[in-house]
């Protein structure tokens, strides 16, 4: 996202992913990288960038989003949607597949309902 100056002010990732749910492929959207420039947050730059990422996905059809968060962006990400992932979820490591525990796990429904459990592989590195 860009400021009235054009300066860079807001950015997120945005992936889209083969995976599995419950060990069924299913094409999924991903978020990553959401940064505001300190001097820009609190103006909603990010808010509205999640927004825009959620009409991109509705567009890919992907089924739902996923995201990983610190515990104290949830009510952050809530409040835009997302939900809570309480299942498993695999990410590919050196050393393998393993369960992904460093941070929150959040969902977003976009063409179809969002999982709250079950165990969803990334088949790949977390983004
Ligand atoms: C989190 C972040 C991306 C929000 O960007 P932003 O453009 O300021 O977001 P918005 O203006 O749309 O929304 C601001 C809201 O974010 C939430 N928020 C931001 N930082 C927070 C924090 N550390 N803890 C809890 N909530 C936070 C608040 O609800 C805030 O609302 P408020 O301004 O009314 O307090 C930005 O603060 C940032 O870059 N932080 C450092 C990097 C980071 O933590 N990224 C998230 C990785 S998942």
């Amino acid at each position: 996202m860009w400021d009235n100056s054009g300066q860079v002010v807001s950015h997120i990732g945005i992936v889209t992913r083969e995976a599995t749910l419950d060990g069924a492929s299913i094409r999924i959207g991903g978020i990553g990288r959401v940064m505001t420039s300190p001097k820009a947050q609190g103006q909603g730059y990010a808010s509205a960038a999640l927004r825009h990422a959620a009409a991109f996905f509705d567009e890919c059809s992907v089924a739902f989003a996923l995201l990983v968060c610190r515990q104290d962006l949830v009510p952050f990400y809530t409040r835009l949607g997302w939900e809570s992932f309480n299942g498993t979820l695999l990410v590919e490591q050196p050393g393998g597949t393993v369960p992904f525990t460093a941070n929150e796990p959040m969902v977003l429904p976009v063409r179809g309902k969002a999982p709250r459990e079950g165990t969803i592989d990334l088949r790949g590195l977390p983004w």
